[in-house]
């Protein structure tokens, strides 16, 4: 989950819709997979789930299956055989299938990556979120007085270490979701557009990853160019779509991801991030391989910069400004 599909999304950058770190959408492809094991495994011609005819998972889970075993057939009850939320537990209890009876007006999907709350009263999008329909974050007003500092080490892009210790990514990300939900870092109230045309309300809870986008990025704006950045951008969003949309396993996120992994070569470095009151700032980068410059930036005595050339230069980028204002004036 970490290594194929969590850290490749960090990499690239991937919000969809600049608001959703996509858990959700990450864990579906890796759940097709099993599905696809576990039907070899038992020699058998169809699986099943048990998504709505009007999600985004449903597509999710089919083209992830079709993409890893053409041949088998998939079976989705609750949408194709009018089973209700009642008739699915009962069907699950009966066969000891380990599922969440709790009773709640919610429907809730959760990974490693985040939580994703909707239905009930969150499909009022003018209605704030009640309280309970949080579970890993705390509201702001409850959280510490005092902000917590926290150094994150990446080596290529990939976060490798918390204040100066290295770290495997599943206790790294499972850390930052704990001090992140403790500090109220990570809650998102989104009316998102699903796939399949709807609009809908949903409300994420997701500190880790909130937190490693903004480290992440902080670290490229120390090591990427302007045009490396501007254009990666435009790589994330296309790449947030196709995982939102289903497409892991395609030519296409490959391609995507041998560029996203080409800009990540030296995106190595430190990242210093203060929570504090529900907020995740970053106030401090360092990297070896910096395109920031100190005899560059600075405007003391160590100045490097060579101030006469950029009169020449406003010379030469003014020209055509120039030009054009003197033949048409008007
Ligand atoms: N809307 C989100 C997505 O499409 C999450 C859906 C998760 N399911 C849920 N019952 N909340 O990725
Ligand atoms: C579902 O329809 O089963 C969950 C919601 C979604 O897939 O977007």
């Amino acid at each position: 989950m970490v290594d194929e599909f969590l850290f490749p999304s960090l990499q690239a950058g991937t919000v969809y819709e600049e608001q959703y770190p996509l858990a959700t959408a990450l864990g579906r492809p890796l759940i097709a997979r099993y599905l696809v094991e576990a039907a070899r495994e038992h020699g058998a011609y169809a699986v099943a789930h048990g998504c709505t005819g009007k999600g985004n998972d449903q597509v999710r889970i089919e083209v992830g299956v079709m993409a890893l075993d053409p041949d088998l057939q998939v079976i989705a009850p609750i949408r194709d055989w009018g089973m209700s939320r009642d008739d699915e537990i009962e069907y699950g209890l009966a066969r000891n299938l380990p599922i969440n009876t709790r009773a709640s007006r919610f429907s809730t999907d959760e990974n490693l990556w985040g939580r994703s709350v909707e239905a009930g009263e969150l499909e009022d999008p003018w209605l704030e979120p009640p309280e309970d329909a949080y579970l890993w974050t705390r509201p702001a007003a409850e959280t510490p007085d005092a902000p917590a500092y926290l150094e994150i080490g990446f080596e290529r892009g990939l976060p490798v270490a918390i204040n100066g210790e290295s770290i495997g990514g599943v206790d790294l990300i499972s850390h930052l979701n704990a001090v992140g939900g403790e500090h109220g870092i990570g809650r998102v109230d989104h009316v998102e557009n699903r796939l399949v045309g709807i609009k809908s309300r949903e409300i994420y809870e997701c500190p880790a990853a909130i937190i490693l986008h903004a480290a992440h990025k902080a670290l490229e704006t120390m090591t990427l160019s302007k045009e490396q950045a501007r254009t990666k951008a435009r790589i994330a969003q296309e790449y947030s779509d196709v995982i939102y949309n289903g497409l892991w396993y395609t030519a296409h996120r490959a391609d995507l991801d041998a560029y996203v992994q080409s800009t990540q070569r030296h995106v190595t470095g430190e990242i210093r991030l203060r929570l504090h009151k529900g907020g995740c700032t970053v106030v401090g980068r360092q990297a070896p391989q910096a395109l920031y410059n100190y005899g560059l930036a600075t405007y003391d005595r160590q100045d490097q910069f060579d101030h006469a050339a950029a009169a020449g230069f406003i010379g030469i980028y003014g020209l055509p400004v120039r030009t054009q204002n003197q033949a048409q004036p008007d």
